[in-house]
C-alpha cells in the first residue's frame, strides 16, 4: 500500500511555479504589481444592482443545471443571430474554467492526445492530465502565431481535441482570419473537436474578432463574464456548441458543480445590455502605454488583445530576470508558468496607468543594466 492517501492524479496539478511568485510577492511591501489577471475596472453599477436584487428577493436557491431560463434564451439568441448554426446550443456554467473542466472532461479518455499551443493558459495541461488525456504542444514562438501546418503535424491518431485561445493568456496575441480559418478547416477534415477559449472576446483592440465558429459549425466555443465585467469571483461563464456535445457537459455539470450560482446569473441578464466599449478602450490605451513605454529595450509580439504582453527576457532566462524584477519590487511573471521554455516574461496591464509606468521604468533599467 502507498504511503500517501492522494490519488495520483494530484501530481499533475504542479503550482509551484506559480506559488513561488506570489510568496516572494507576500514578502514585497506596495510592490509594482503588474502580475494579476483581472481587470482593475468597477463592476458595472447595474450589474451589482441586479446580483443585491436577486439575493434580497430570495433568488439564492439551486437553478436547474443548464442555467435560468432568461439568460440562456437570451444567449441563445445571440448565439443564433451571430452563428445561424441549427445545432449550437448554450449552457451556463460556473465560470470559463468550469466550462473547461466539464468539456474536458466530456471529450477526453484516457490515452486521447489534445493540441495546446505553447505558450498556453496555466488551467489546459493539468486538466487535460486529470482526465488521462496527454497535451501534444505545438510551439508558437517567437510570434505566437497559429500555424495551421504545424498542427496537422502533431495530429495522430489519438488527436481528441485542439484548444486554442485568442485573444491569447499569456500573450495577448490575436489570431487572424487567416489562421482561425485554416485551424477551422483543419479540425473538421481531421474530425477532431475545436474548443475555442473566447473569454478576453472583449478585449481586441484592432480591427475584428474571428471566431474559429464561423469556418467550422462544430466549434465549442467557452467564454464567460470574469473578464469582460470585472466579475471573475463571480463564477459565471457560458459554453455553447454542437448538442451532443452541451448534453453531455449539461449531464457533467449537474453532478460536479450543480449550477452557476443563481445570482451571478440574474447579474449577467442585466450585463449583457451594459456597453463596454468604454473598458476597451481604456484598454487600449493601456496597452499602447507599455507597448510605447519598453519599445526602445524589449521584443514584443504584437499584442491585439487580452490585457497581457509577453516580452523576450533582455538577458538571462525569464525566470532570472523576473527573480531581479522582484527584488526591485516590481511583480511579474515567468514564462515557464505558461510555457515548456524559460525565455519570456508575463506583464499584465489591468493596473492603474502609474503602476504601468512605474513598471516601465524598472524594465528599462534592469535591462540596460543587463545581468
Ligand atoms: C485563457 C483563459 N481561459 C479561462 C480563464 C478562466 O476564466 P473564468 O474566471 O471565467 O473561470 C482564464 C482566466 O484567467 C483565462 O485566462
Amino acid at each position: 500500500m502507498s504511503s500517501s492517501p492522494l490519488a495520483a492524479r494530484t501530481e499533475a496539478f504542479d503550482s509551484s511555479g506559480i506559488r513561488k511568485v506570489f510568496d516572494l510577492a507576500a514578502r514585497l511591501e506596495d510592490p509594482i504589481n503588474l502580475s494579476i489577471g483581472q481587470p482593475d475596472f468597477a463592476v458595472p453599477a447595474a450589474v451589482q444592482e441586479a446580483a443585491v436584487d436577486a439575493i434580497r428577493s430570495g433568488r439564492n436557491g439551486y437553478t436547474v443545471t443548464q442555467g435560468i431560463a432568461p439568460l440562456r434564451q437570451r444567449l441563445q439568441e445571440r448565439v443564433d443571430q451571430q452563428w445561424g448554426h441549427p445545432d449550437r446550443q448554450v449552457l451556463i456554467t460556473s465560470g470559463t474554467s468550469g466550462g473547461l473542466v466539464l468539456a474536458v472532461l466530456a471529450l477526453i479518455d484516457p490515452g486521447d492526445e489534445v493540441i495546446v499551443f505553447d505558450p498556453y493558459f496555466v488551467m489546459y495541461e493539468p486538466l487535460v492530465s486529470l482526465a488521462g488525456g496527454r497535451c501534444v504542444m505545438v510551439e508558437t514562438y517567437p510570434d505566437f502565431r497559429i500555424d495551421p501546418d504545424k498542427v496537422r503535424a502533431a495530429l495522430s491518431e489519438k488527436t481528441k481535441l485542439i484548444l486554442c485561445n485568442s485573444p491569447a493568456n499569456p500573450t495577448g496575441v490575436v489570431a487572424t482570419a487567416e489562421e482561425v480559418r485554416g485551424l477551422a478547416q483543419l479540425a473538421a477534415e481531421s474530425g477532431v473537436v475545436l474548443l475555442s477559449d473566447e473569454i478576453y472576446s472583449l478585449f481586441h483592440y484592432d480591427g475584428e474578432l474571428v471566431s474559429p465558429a464561423m469556418f467550422n459549425e462544430q466549434t465549442l466555443v467557452l467564454d464567460g463574464f470574469s473578464k469582460s465585467h470585472a466579475i471573475t469571483g463571480w463564477r459565471l461563464g457560458y459554453a455553447h456548441g454542437p448538442s451532443e456535445i452541451i448534453e453531455a457537459m449539461t449531464k457533467l455539470q449537474q453532478f460536479t458543480f450543480v449550477c452557476a450560482p443563481q445570482p451571478a446569473q440574474w447579474a449577467g441578464l442585466v450585463a449583457l445590455d451594459v456597453d463596454m466599449s468604454a473598458v476597451r478602450d481604456a484598454y487600449r490605451r493601456k496597452r499602447d502605454l507599455l507597448v510605447e513605454g519598453l519599445a526602445d529595450n524589449f521584443q514584443i509580439a504584437d499584442p491585439g488583445g487580452a490585457f497581457y504582453v509577453f516580452p523576450r527576457a533582455p538577458w538571462g532566462t525569464g525566470s532570472e530576470f523576473v527573480a531581479r524584477a522582484i527584488e526591485h519590487n516590481l511583480l511579474i511573471i515567468p514564462g515557464h508558468v505558461f510555457s515548456q521554455r524559460d525565455s519570456h516574461f508575463r506583464l499584465s496591464y489591468a493596473a492603474a496607468d502609474e503602476q504601468i509606468e512605474r513598471g516601465i521604468e524598472v524594465l528599462n533599467r534592469l535591462a540596460r543594466e543587463g545581468p
